[in-house]
């Protein structure tokens, strides 16, 4: 709330200005039930003609007036709410941004996207019209209701009686649409997830031929859909006659009593037309309130699931005095290193030394741990027991951008951006010259099939542009963390879709590379095999480690792996030997 309340401050002029015209439209309103008044007085009961030419020039001064005002008013309130929400969803997707990777295990993406979205713009109609029309119904009343007094005080309190009723019919209607609103944007969102993963996910639906399967679910919550719309419809209807009804009583008791008054000469004509006309102008803010509180409602509770954001730490930050070594060589060691997920033991004393420059690869079974120890170099995740060193400091007490500017890594799973082929490689890196880019692109076999293509580089990808295959989209994130000329090296089972020859190509061109600290994940031997280290783990330790040689002396579970993967090879040698 105080986040919006400064942003809103910023933007005072644009208020003020939005506000004025505001005021200024609503006081020259004021004058229009006045001079049809007059009209009917002077004019239609008294003849005095030269009159109408004057008050009909008022009049058409009044309406230009306002359409003036009213236009500024609007574009005021838009134009400054605007900027307002524009600033408010910057500072919002920046602390997203901010925050670290354990958020995003327990944040889902849809939700996330309605914090920046469907929320701010609740905060928006709040700010925006909200504002606005409680301002102007509220001066409205209070304005109307003193000239109303001073026109007639009986008459105004036989028709104040009323105002409670139709409060109580447009508060009791809201307070129903309220919770329809709820469950539609509840709804809403269930039917936005559904289409979005059918539609994301379409190649797997029409593969396994579940394309009826998936209409039916999205028909049965169309279906929903519709039945909380026709819902809220109905509410609508039973609640507006009530509405309409009670306002035109108020009418007709202004209609009989007033000409009661008139026919008594308590009134003239003139000053009843005028008091019915004033009188709309108290029954339209009472008819708004419900609107407008439940506006406000909805700002409020989306006001605090942003805060709840806002609030929220990024858990992996700067420590008081970060260091920030000049001299970078890419040492990493791991002593007596411990990660838990919630508890659960997922790393168990772990000891690595991997020199500037080696080559440690990790081997082991799906959900070994294997992705969970390389998340611990560049703090995407802290260890919770002993100690991970890089360049002799403790990763906690490095400078964070310093640290993750000197890892690169190759994520397991490979995200490209719905953009250009060179863009998702320089990956907004600056300083980046021509060779370097191009040099990165041959080491990663990118070059290779990108040449093929009439648009080269520019080819954008994803979504918008063509796919790629599996292999292709690998080369194209090695490639992006190639180009980042990082000290150290992270490959997360990069190679995976790759077939040999093309991975084999790669790792000599790594090695040409000299000087950079290499950590490789993969599951064929033929990846890790000229490692200075193979580690291979099970449920969180290393079980075994060594050279590719002194590996396959032990005969343990490298060995059976090297057996599984090179069976007909081995078999063969075997035979030969005897
Ligand atoms: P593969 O990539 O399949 O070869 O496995 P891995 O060796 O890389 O396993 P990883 O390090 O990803 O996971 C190790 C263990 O941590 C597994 O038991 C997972 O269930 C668990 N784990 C991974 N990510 C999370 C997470 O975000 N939350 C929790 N609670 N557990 C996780
Ligand atoms: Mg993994």
């Amino acid at each position: 709330m105080k986040r919006l309340w400064e942003l809103m401050k910023k933007q005072w002029r644009g208020y003020a200005i939005a506000i004025s015209a505001l005021l200024t439209a609503i006081i020259i309103d004021m004058y229009n039930p006045y001079f049809v008044g007059q009209i009917v007085d002077r004019v239609i009961m008294n003849g005095e003609m030269p009159y109408l030419k004057t008050a009909l020039l008022a009049l058409a001064a009044i309406t230009i007036g306002r359409a003036i005002l009213g236009y500024t008013k609007e574009y005021g309130f838009d134009v400054t709410s605007s900027k307002v929400i524009v600033n408010l969803r910057k500072k919002l997707f920046d602390q997203i941004q901010k925050l670290s990777f354990s958020f995003f295990d327990e944040n889902n993406t849809g939700e996330l996207m309605s914090r920046i979205k469907e929320d701010t713009e609740n905060i928006m109609s709040a700010i925006c019209y909200g504002i606005m029309l409680f301002l102007e119904q509220c001066i409205y009343f209070i304005i109307a209701t003193v000239i109303l007094f001073l026109i007639n005080w009986k008459l105004t309190l036989i028709c104040l009686v009323t105002m409670p009723l139709i409060e109580y019919v447009v508060f009791k209607l809201e307070r129903k649409i309220g919770k329809t609103y709820e469950k539609i944007s509840d709804q809403r969102a269930v039917l936005n997830t559904t289409a979005q993963q059918n539609i994301a996910g379409v190649r797997l639906v029409k593969a396994f031929g579940r394309e009826k399967h998936e209409i039916q679910k999205f028909l049965q919550q169309n279906e929903e859909n519709y039945k909380i719309n026709y819902e809220q419809a109905r509410t609508m209807a039973k609640y507006n006659p009530p509405i309409e009804f009670l306002s035109n009583v108020v009418l007709v008791l202004v209609i009989s009593f007033g000409g009661y008054f008139v026919i008594g000469g308590d009134m003239s004509l003139g000053t009843l037309v005028a008091f019915s006309n004033y009188i709309f102008m108290l029954i339209w803010p009472m008819r708004m309130m419900g609107w407008l509180t439940n506006v406000l409602a909805q700002c409020l509770a989306s006001i605090k699931k942003i805060e709840k954001i806002f609030n929220e730490e990024p858990l992996i930050k700067n420590c008081e005095n970060p260091k920030e070594p000049e001299d970078i060589r890419g040492h990493v060691v791991f002593r007596n290193v411990g990660f838990e997920f919630g508890g659960t033991p997922v790393l168990k004393d772990i000891n690595i030394d991997a020199g500037p420059g080696s080559t440690v690869a990790i081997m082991g079974i799906t959900g070994a741990g294997k992705s969970s120890l390389i998340n611990l170099i560049a703090r995407y995740y802290d260890c919770t027991a002993g100690n991970v060193y890089f360049d002799g400091i403790d990763v906690r007490d490095m400078e964070l951008s310093l640290l993750r500017n000197n890892v690169s890594a190759v994520m397991q799973d490979t995200f490209l951006f719905s953009d250009t082929i060179e863009e998702n490689i320089r990956f907004g890196v600056v300083g980046i010259t021509e060779e370097e880019f191009l040099a990165a692109s041959r080491d990663a076999q990118v070059e290779e099939f990108v040449s093929q293509m009439p648009d080269g580089y520019s080819t954008v990808i994803g979504e918008r542009g063509i796919g790629l295959s599996g292999g292709q989209k690998q080369r194209i994130s090695i490639a992006r963390a190639l180009i980042r000329k990082s000290k150290v090296l992270i490959m997360d089972d990069s190679t995976s879709a790759l077939d040999m020859g093309t991975e084999y190509a790669i790792q000599k061109a790594m090695d040409r590379r000299k000087g950079i600290t290499r950590f490789i994940i993969a599951h064929r031997v033929s990846a890790v095999k000229n490692a200075d280290e193979i580690l291979y783990f099970e449920n969180g330790e290393i079980v075994e480690r060594g050279t590719h040689d002194e590996l396959l002396g032990i005969r343990g579970r490298y060995y059976d792996t090297y057996c599984e993967q090179y069976r007909d090879y081995v078999a063969a040698l075997e035979k030969e030997v005897v």
